[in-house]
């Protein structure tokens, strides 16, 4: 089973799922592998780090592409190329068309830091300080039509502390992503065989 990752920035998400895919074995254990990582941004950070893993990368640049349809399109036709049985998001930061989505339906996941259903979109972790949160954290959930609304698969809960800041904050969640993409995406791997 392909595995197709797309990312717009650092890709540690990327990274940490590649990195279990590798220790866990993934390959023979639950017959799946990264074939590409693919990114909408050239100088993604993330890029160099796969081709370092020997994983095919690509990169389609959404400024090529007038309308949002015509990108989308484009995208499906390069993830297509790999044959995923599951695409994840990890980072990705466009918003996909209904069209993409229901290509993908149910084979398409996505992480988002917070505990969903609070605080969809963006600045996640200033919105949960501001709102006196004691807890936040990441859901991994699948991805539906509505931006960050698909069933939820996993979550990772971190306590907010006194004196954090959006940036604190978002460290101690990202880290937490680390560890829960990769046993969110091996339970989903196990559950479609
Ligand atoms: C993560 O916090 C992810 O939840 C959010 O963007 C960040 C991506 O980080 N949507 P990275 O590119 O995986 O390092």
């Amino acid at each position: 089973k392909n595995i197709v990752i797309l990312i717009s920035g650092g890709g540690s998400n990327m990274a940490a799922i590649v990195r279990a895919a590798q220790q866990q074995n993934w390959d023979t254990g639950l017959g799946a592998r990264v074939a590409a990582v693919i990114s909408n941004k050239a100088d993604a950070k993330g890029l160099e780090l796969a081709r370092a893993q020997g994983i095919a990368t690509e990169v389609l640049d959404h400024k090529q592409f007038d309308s949002r349809e015509g990108f989308d399109t484009a995208l499906v036709a390069l993830i297509d190329q790999y044959d995923p049985a599951l695409v994840v998001l990890a980072g990705f930061m466009r918003i996909l068309t209904p069209g993409f989505v229901e290509h993908y339906a149910g084979r398409l996941l996505n992480i988002h830091p917070s505990l969903l259903p609070a605080f969809t979109g963006l600045h996640t972790h200033q919105r949960a300080i501001d709102a006196g949160c004691k807890f936040a954290g990441a859901s991994v959930h699948q991805v539906t039509a509505e931006l960050d609304v698909g069933p939820i698969l996993d979550q990772a809960v971190v306590p907010v502390l006194p004196g954090d800041t959006a940036d604190t904050l978002a460290a101690r969640v990202l880290t937490q992503e680390h560890v829960l993409y990769p046993r969110a995406i091996a339970q989903w791997l196990s559950s479609h065989p």
